[in-house]
């Protein structure tokens, strides 16, 4: 199964998006790091009572931490899946007005119904892989489009690994991962499954400065990346 199928198909099933919520977030070895660079990145930002823009904000994991560090900030997040959404709606209730959640596909961002707010950042965590890269360049270029002057941007996310690099990639990850074995097209396989496309990192920082973007990797352990992007004053 491919494309739009795929990730459609995997994420509009409410039994997928309950095992996100409850442990999907949780197995990454990476992921908390990460995700405590970004509250860091956010909270030296001057969001104020601005806006941040989750980019695929899933069951709301990630928002409600940050909703908790920025406690003067709105936070605007767009999923395409309903049960994702209505478990953030859940878990972010307490927020009240400070969360706006909105029914969207970033494959088709335009499209997207996007409150006028000044958006001071943004944020996609575990998302943007699943965009084709033509996908990818295109959702890296609206939302340079929509953040403010001085706004930033992370993305949180997986980068390809390619075959020639493949076994020391494998090195590297097993000392955070032991468990992690298998061969190149097992990998292979396992993206394809999942409908995966993860995007090599060198292209990533090229769609994020062609979109006007100052960009760098600022964290980076095996193949998950910390992508930052602040768009000039
Ligand atoms: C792995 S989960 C991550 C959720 C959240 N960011 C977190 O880290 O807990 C990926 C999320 O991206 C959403 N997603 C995938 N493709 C999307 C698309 N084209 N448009 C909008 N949301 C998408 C899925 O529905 C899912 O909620």
């Amino acid at each position: 199964m491919g494309g739009i199928v795929a990730r459609v198909h995997q994420w509009q099933g409410k039994e997928m998006a309950t095992a996100w919520d409850v442990g999907g977030g949780h197995q990454l070895p990476t992921r908390a790091e990460q995700q405590s660079v970004l509250l860091a990145l956010l909270e030296a930002s001057e969001i104020g009572d601005g806006a941040v823009l989750d980019l695929g904000v899933g069951s709301g994991l990630v928002a409600e931490v940050v909703l908790e560090a920025l406690p003067r900030a709105e936070l605007i997040g767009i999923d395409f899946s309903p049960p994702m959404l209505e478990l953030a709606r859940e878990r972010l209730r307490r927020f009240g007005t400070r969360v706006l959640l909105r029914a969207g596909d970033l494959s088709e961002p335009n499209a997207i119904d996007l409150p006028l707010r000044r958006y001071r950042a943004a944020f996609s965590v575990q998302t943007i892989h699943h965009l084709s890269d033509h996908e990818k360049a295109a959702a890296f270029a609206w939302v340079a489009g929509i953040v403010e002057p001085g706004g930033l941007v992370v993305i949180i996310d997986r980068v390809r690994v390619e075959e020639p690099l493949f076994k020391d990639w494998l090195l590297v990850w097993r000392r955070i991962d032991p468990t992690t074995a298998g061969t190149f097209a097992d990998h292979l396989e396992d993206l394809a499954q999942a409908g995966d496309h993860p995007a090599l990192l060198e292209d990533q920082l090229a769609w994020m400065k062609v979109a006007g973007l100052n960009a760098c990797c600022l964290h980076l352990y095996g193949n998950r990346a910390l992508l930052v992007g602040r768009k000039a004053r």
